[in-house]
C-alpha cells in the first residue's frame, strides 16, 4: 500500500521531512492576539507571508482580523482565491506585469498597496485607468529600517498629494514597517526606540492632516512591537505575522506566544556513539537566523545542517533512545522561510494528525 497519512494517526507514523502545526499552541496564540486587540481602536491584520496558508488567514479573520497583510501579489492572488476581500500588499508593486495582476486583482477584491515613488504611483494609476479598477494606496515612510519607504515629513507629504491628484488611486494613509527594531532584546528598550521611530510617522499624520489631506489608515509593526505599536492612539493596523506560529527567534522576546510550528525528522544513522544524523536539512528548515535546535533530547545539539542532513551531538541524550528510525523534533529559528519550503502544514493536536492544511501560496514569490 503506498504511504498515505491519514487523520487520527500518530505522528509518530508520518513519513518525514514534515511539516507539523500543533493546533492547541495555535489557538492559544490566536486568541493570545486576539485578546490584545480587542480592548483596543487599532486592529489586527496580520502578515500572511509567514503562513501563507488561506485556512489560517481564514481563521485569523475570524478571530477579528480586520483583512491580511501580504508581500507579494502572487500571495494575494492566492487569498483573494480562498474569499478573503481585505488585502494590504505592505510592499511596491512595480513593473507592467505585476501592475496588471494587480488591477486584475483591485476587480476582484479591495486590496491595498504600498508606495514610495512617484512614476510608480503613475503606472498604478495608468494601470488602473485601462481597466477601470481603483487601487486604495499608502505612502511607505522610512522610520529607520532603510529598506523602502520616503523620508517621513515633506517627502511623504509631496507622494500623498501626488497620489490624491489620480482620479483611480485613493490615497488611504501611511505605512511605516519598525522592522530594525522587532528583536530588540531588552522590552524596555525596544519601547522606547519604536516609539521614537513611531513618532516620525505620527508627525508625518499631522502634517498631512495640515495639508486637508485624511490619513485613514496607519499601519505597522510586527511580533516583535506589536503591543508597543498597537498601543499608539494614531496607529490603526497592526501587521504581526510570526505570532500565529512562533520560533526560537520570537520565543525569546515573546513568551505569551507558543511555538506551535516544528519541523518532524527521522534518524538515518548513527555513525558515531555522540553524534545521529536526521534527514531534515537545509531544504527541510531554514537556518539564517541559526541553526535549529532538537527538543526533546536533553544535552543534544544540531552541529550543522547541509542540503538533506543535519547532523546531531548527543551529549547527554541517551543513545539507546537515539536509534535510526527514531523520530526527532526541530523547532524552527525562522518560521516564515522554513513554512515556505513545504506544500503542507500537518495538523496535530496531543500527537495525533487532525488536519491537513495546504500552504497554497508557498513559492508564489512573484
Ligand atoms: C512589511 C512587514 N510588516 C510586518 C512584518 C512583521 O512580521 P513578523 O510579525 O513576522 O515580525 C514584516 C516582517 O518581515 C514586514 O516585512
Amino acid at each position: 500500500m503506498p504511504y498515505e497519512p491519514k487523520l487520527g494517526m500518530s505522528i509518530e507514523d508520518l513519513d518525514t521531512p514534515a511539516l507539523l502545526l500543533d493546533l492547541d499552541a495555535f489557538e492559544h496564540n490566536i486568541a493570545t492576539m486576539s485578546r490584545f486587540f480587542a480592548e483596543r481602536p487599532a486592529a489586527l491584520r496580520p502578515h500572511a507571508k509567514t503562513h501563507k496558508c488561506p485556512r489560517i488567514a481564514l481563521r485569523q479573520i475570524e478571530a477579528g482580523a480586520i483583512g491580511i497583510t501580504c508581500a507579494k501579489v502572487g500571495e494575494a492572488e492566492v487569498l483573494a482565491r480562498a474569499g478573503i476581500r481585505d488585502i494590504l500588499i505592505a510592499n511596491q508593486v512595480v513593473g507592467p506585469i505585476k501592475i496588471d495582476r494587480l488591477t486584475d486583482l483591485a476587480l476582484d477584491c479591495d486590496v491595498m498597496v504600498a508606495v514610495d515613488d512617484p512614476a510608480n504611483v503613475d503606472a498604478l494609476s495608468e494601470g488602473c485607468r485601462s481597466k477601470g479598477a481603483s487601487l486604495r494606496v499608502l505612502v511607505e515612510v522610512d522610520i529607520g529600517m532603510e529598506r523602502c519607504g520616503v523620508l517621513p515629513g515633506v517627502p511623504a507629504l509631496e507622494l500623498a498629494q501626488h497620489i490624491s491628484e489620480s482620479p483611480y488611486l485613493q490615497f488611504t494613509g501611511l505605512m511605516g514597517y519598525e522592522g530594525h527594531l522587532v528583536t530588540v532584546p531588552d522590552p524596555r528598550d525596544r519601547a522606547t526606540r519604536v516609539r521614537e521611530a513611531m513618532a516620525l510617522l505620527e508627525r508625518t499624520v499631522g502634517l498631512l492632516h495640515s495639508h486637508g489631506l485624511p490619513v485613514q489608515i496607519v499601519s505597522g509593526g510586527g511580533t516583535g512591537t506589536y503591543d508597543v505599536t498597537g498601543a499608539l492612539p494614531f496607529v490603526t493596523e497592526v501587521q504581526a505575522g510570526s505570532y500565529v506560529l512562533m520560533d526560537s527567534t520570537y520565543a525569546q522576546i515573546r513568551p505569551e506566544f507558543e511555538p506551535s510550528l516544528t519541523v518532524l525528522s527521522t534518524v538515518i544513522s548513527r555513525p558515531a556513539p555522540d553524534r545521529a544524523i536526521v534527514d531534515a536539512g537545509m531544504k527541510a528548515m531554514s537556518k539564517e537566523f541559526g541553526i535549529p535546535q532538537p527538543l526533546g533530547l536533553p544535552g543534544a545539539a544540531t552541529l550543522s545542517l547541509s542540503e538533506e542532513h543535519a547532523r546531531l551531538s548527543l551529549g547527554e541524550a541517551s543513545p539507546a533512545r537515539v536509534r535510526p528510525g527514531d523520530r526527532v523534533r526541530f523547532l524552527p529559528s525562522h518560521c516564515c522561510t522554513t513554512v515556505n519550503l513545504y506544500d503542507t502544514l500537518h495538523v496535530v493536536q496531543r500527537g495525533r494528525l487532525v488536519d491537513f492544511w495546504p500552504v497554497a501560496a508557498r513559492g508564489r514569490g512573484q
